[in-house]
C-alpha cells in the first residue's frame, strides 16, 4: 500500500498505520460498496465528503483515499475544527504574517499552505464558522487565500476532503452553513456504515485491535471467549468502532473480560450474585462489592486520561507502580461465589 506523510495538523514524515483493508473494509455489501467507491474516488482530484456517527472510521477512510490517491507522497494535513478554538482557527487554516494581531512577531504559514500538492482533511467541517466557510470557498474555486494581515495573495493546489456526523442540510437549513460551500465539498459523499451495520465484521477487527494492543502496551492478553464475541454481535454498539477498541484496551491493560462486561447491558445470567437477591440484604458484602466498583471505575478513568500508561496512573493515584497493578488484577477477579461468565 502506498504510503503518506500524516500528521494531527501538520504534516511530518512519520508514517500512518491503518489496519490492513480486510479489516478496514470487512466483508458485509455495504463496506464492500464503501470500498469501491472509495478506490475510484481516491483516483479522480474532486473533493469528497465523509459522513457517518462517531467512531464509525470517518478519519481512518480519509487516510485510505489519500494513501490511495495521486497525492499520496504529499503531505495529510488534517484540521479538527471544533478542537480549535474559533478565534484561532482562521491564523490555523490560513497563516498569518508579522504584525497581523497583537503576538505575531513573525509570519507563520497555515495549514491550507501546509497542504500545498497533497490533501487536506477538514474534520467536523459543520462546525466551521460562516466567515470561514466563504474564504475556504474561495480556496476551492480558484485555490487563492491570502494570509492573515498579508497582501500578497497565494496560491494552494490541493485536494479537500470533509467529515460530518451532523447532517449538513439540517445546518443549511439552521443558516449555519453555505448551501454553495455544501455543493462544493460534496461532489462525492461516501456514508461510513455504523457498526451495527456490519456486525460480521466485528471478529476480524478485534483480532487486529487485540494484537495492536498487545504489541502497544506489551499485553498477553488472550482471544477473547465465545461468548463475549457473540454478545458483541448482537449489541448495538452507539460508540461504533471507537467503542469497540476502548473495550479492547481495557481488556489488555486489565487481563480480564470482565472488565467490559458491565459496558455491554444486562448482566450475565450469574448476576447479581445469588446473595444479593430479594430476601436477603448482607449489607457487608454489598459495601465491599460498591467500593471495589467505586475504585475500579477511578482507576479506569485515571488509566484512560493517561492514554492507558500504567505508570503514570500510578503517580496520578499516588499509589505504586506495584500497587496499581495489585488492584487492577484484584479489580479484574470475579466477585466471591460469582465466577466469571
Ligand atoms: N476497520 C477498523 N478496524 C480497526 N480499527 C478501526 C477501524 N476503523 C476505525 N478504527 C479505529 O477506530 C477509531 C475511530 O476511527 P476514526 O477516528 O476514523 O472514526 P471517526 O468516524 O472519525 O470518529 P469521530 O466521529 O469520533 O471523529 C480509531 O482509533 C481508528 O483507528
Ligand atoms: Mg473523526
Amino acid at each position: 500500500m502506498a504510503q503518506g506523510n500524516f500528521a494531527d495538523g501538520y504534516p511530518t514524515k512519520a508514517q500512518p498505520v491503518l489496519p490492513p483493508e480486510s479489516v478496514l473494509f470487512g466483508r458485509s455489501r455495504g463496506m464492500q460498496t464503501l470500498l469501491q467507491k472509495a478506490e475510484r474516488v481516491a483516483l479522480v482530484d474532486v473533493p469528497v465528503l465523509i459522513y457517518g456517527e462517531s467512531g464509525t472510521g470517518k478519519e481512518v477512510l480519509a487516510k485510505f483515499i489519500h494513501q490511495r490517491s495521486p497525492r499520496a507522497s504529499a503531505p495529510f494535513v488534517k484540521v479538527n475544527c471544533p478542537a480549535i478554538p474559533a478565534a484561532l482557527l482562521e491564523s490555523e487554516l490560513f497563516g498569518y504574517e508579522k504584525g497581523a494581531f497583537t503576538g505575531a512577531l513573525g509570519s507563520k504559514p497555515g495549514r491550507v499552505e501546509l497542504a500545498q500538492g497533497g490533501t487536506l482533511f477538514l474534520d467536523e467541517i459543520s462546525e466551521l464558522e460562516l466567515s470561514l466557510q466563504a474564504k475556504l470557498l474561495q480556496v476551492l474555486q480558484d485555490g487563492k487565500f491570502c494570509r492573515i494581515g498579508g497582501q500578497e495573495e497565494r496560491h494552494v493546489d490541493l485536494r479537500l476532503l470533509c467529515a460530518t456526523h451532523q447532517r449538513l442540510e439540517d445546518r443549511i437549513a439552521a443558516g449555519a452553513f453555505r448551501e454553495d460551500l455544501f455543493y462544493r465539498i460534496n461532489v462525492v459523499g461516501l456514508r461510513v456504515p455504523p457498526l451495527r451495520e456490519r456486525l460480521a465484521d466485528i471478529p476480524a477487527i478485534v483480532d487486529y485491535l487485540l494484537a495492536a494492543y498487545n504489541d502497544r502496551y506489551n499485553g498477553k492478553a488472550k482471544p477473547l471467549s465465545r461468548r463475549i464475541l457473540e454478545r458483541f454481535q448482537a449489541y448495538s454498539w452507539p460508540g461504533n468502532i471507537r467503542q469497540l477498541e476502548n473495550l479492547i484496551k481495557r481488556y489488555v491493560v486489565l487481563g480480564s473480560e470482565d472488565a467490559i462486561w458491565s459496558e455491554l447491558g444486562p448482566q450475565p445470567p450469574s448476576w447479581p450474585p445469588e446473595a444479593s437477591r430479594p430476601g436477603s440484604i448482607p449489607l457487608k458484602g454489598m459495601a465491599r462489592e460498591a467500593a471495589r466498583e467505586f475504585e475500579r471505575k477511578v482507576i479506569l478513568e485515571v488509566l484512560q486520561a493517561h492514554h492507558w500508561n500504567r505508570k503514570k496512573a500510578a503517580q496520578a493515584l499516588n499509589i505504586s507502580y506495584r500497587s496499581l497493578l495489585y488492584k487492577l488484577r484484584k479489580a479484574t477477579e470475579p466477585p466471591a461465589g460469582n465466577p466469571a461468565p
